[in-house]
């Protein structure tokens, strides 16, 4: 079987589009435009170059951007005093604040001073809890993405054997809850998993977010399975860096029946619900109907 390869790239512009449709019409009808703050602490050049990447794309939607750019010695108490300032701002409905913080800031203690309503990125305790048990969360943007493209080309999931493998509190965990969420067999396996290669051949839809470079080989996949590959490592071959996922892709798209390369998989997909979540956010906090295909 040659995989399909599912395009993210393309997919996330479809979801910007729904979006700004959205946007336009909440400010047309309602007289509404959906606000997300970004708040960067420090100067790490890969995090200035997302919240960037971010800003662009709210303006694009047709949303309002609002980026705090503070430095890297911002003491706690000033942090939480932005974030409490931008929690009780009601042209606020989303807050993000980059990760990682500089060492001297707690990020548990950062992020659960956000008002869960608010927590575009899920990360919230409150959040987590209630993604846990089924209840209406905002939800992390990299595991919706995925849901996203897997009920795109499955319709419903119900019934289905699917293996994440990784256990990180922003993919594996909540990306595991949400296939729960939609009826599948969930298997959460990890670096000390028995048999991984067994584990995976069961698997009808595989989610691979380890952050190993082309761990799982083609011949761990099951004929016709759907892989999802959150991996972006950076590695050197043949004297040039090159991205590669945490899936080898070559031999898996021989065996998948669906597959997301790297990049232009999942990648594209996580800005695109970080907006899809701020539109979420937004409607809920002025008690209109949620965005349809964009929530989980
Ligand atoms: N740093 C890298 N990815 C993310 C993300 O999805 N959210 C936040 N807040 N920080 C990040």
């Amino acid at each position: 079987m040659v995989a399909q390869v599912i395009d993210g790239k393309a997919f996330a512009a479809k979801v910007r589009a729904q979006v700004a449709d959205k946007v336009a019409k909440l400010k047309e009808e309602h007289g509404i435009t959906p606000g997300l703050a970004v708040v960067l602490v420090g100067e790490d050049p890969a995090s200035q170059v997302y919240v960037r990447s971010k800003g662009k794309q709210t303006v694009e939607v047709g949303m309002n951007s609002y980026e705090h750019k503070l430095d890297a010695e911002t003491s706690e108490q000033d942090l939480l005093a932005l974030i409490d300032k931008l929690n009780n701002d009601p042209a606020v409905h989303g807050i993000l604040v980059q990760l990682p913080l500089p060492k001297h800031l707690n990020e548990d203690l950062v992020i659960n001073a956000i008002n869960p309503a608010k927590d575009v990125d899920g990360f919230h305790i409150s959040n987590v809890g209630l993604l846990a048990t089924g209840q209406k969360a905002m939800v992390p943007c990299t595991p919706l993405g995925c849901l996203m493209m897997l009920r795109d080309q499955h319709g419903s999931l119900s019934g289905m054997d699917a293996v994440v493998i990784g256990r990180s509190n922003i993919v594996g965990k909540p990306m595991a809850q949400l296939l729960l969420g939609d009826s599948c067999t969930v298997t959460i396996a990890h670096s000390r998993t028995r048999n991984l290669p067994d584990v995976v051949r069961r698997a009808d839809i595989v989610v691979a977010a380890v952050g190993r470079p082309e761990m799982v080989p083609g011949d761990w996949i099951k004929e016709g399975a759907t892989v999802i590959d959150v991996g972006i490592n950076r590695i050197e071959r043949d004297g040039k860096t090159r991205l590669v996922g945490d899936v080898d892709y070559a031999s898996a798209a021989e065996r998948a029946g669906a597959i997301t390369p790297v990049p232009g998989g999942v990648g594209p997909m996580t800005i695109a619900c970080l907006l899809a979540n701020t539109l979420t956010a937004c409607c809920r906090a002025n008690g209109l109907p949620e965005p349809e295909g964009l929530t989980a």
